[in-house]
């Protein structure tokens, strides 16, 4: 079924919602690792603890997500803007310039992050053009750093509202 109100038009209108910027990432039981920004993260679930996100039917890393056991979700801190850049734009070796240790199921995870989730993968569910991947999470680190935030196409920062309560 397409679509029947203009496509450009209702992306701009869902860039309103403002988000905060990850970099999912995975590696396959032979060692393939893939990292796909990504700002349709969210959480689902505190008992048990689960997080979605959603990822292009059309990406190439698609098929080491579904090969590999666990992901994991790099929340960016505001200084993180080339990290997500590496890895929204097609390169021949991701990872070739980036510092990143094994997480869970051996899934990269990066330093200096405003929080990291290590997630067992769970259930994945047709979302029309993507795949909404949803995973337990199994252990997480909370850095507190100041996060990078998308909004209308563009990244931005957090400026606290003068306005309380
Ligand atoms: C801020 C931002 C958010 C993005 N969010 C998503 C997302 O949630 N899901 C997705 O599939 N792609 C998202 N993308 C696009 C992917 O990062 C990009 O298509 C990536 O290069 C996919 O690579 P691959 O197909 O080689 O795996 C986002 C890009 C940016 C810059």
């Amino acid at each position: 079924m397409s679509c029947e109100f203009d496509t450009r038009a209702f992306r701009r209108a869902l860039g309103n919602f403002a988000t905060g910027v990850t970099v999912v990432t995975a590696a396959a039981p032979d060692g393939r690792k893939v990292g796909v920004t990504a700002n349709s993260f969210n959480s689902v679930s505190l008992d048990p603890p689960l997080v979605l996100w959603s990822i292009d039917k059309r990406s190439s890393s698609h098929e080491v997500f579904e090969q590999a056991s666990h992901f994991a979700v790099n929340i960016l801190a505001a200084d993180q803007i080339d990290l997500s850049n590496n890895f929204a734009r097609p390169r021949e070796d991701r990872f070739a310039e980036v510092e990143f240790e094994p997480g869970e199921g051996g899934a990269p995870v990066f330093a200096d992050c405003s929080a990291r989730f290590h997630c067992e993968k769970y259930q994945q569910l047709d979302g029309g053009d993507h795949w909404i991947m949803i995973g337990r999470v199994v252990q997480f680190d909370d850095f507190g750093r100041s996060p990078l935030l998308y909004h209308q196409g563009g990244y931005s920062r957090v400026l606290p509202h003068t306005q309380v309560g």
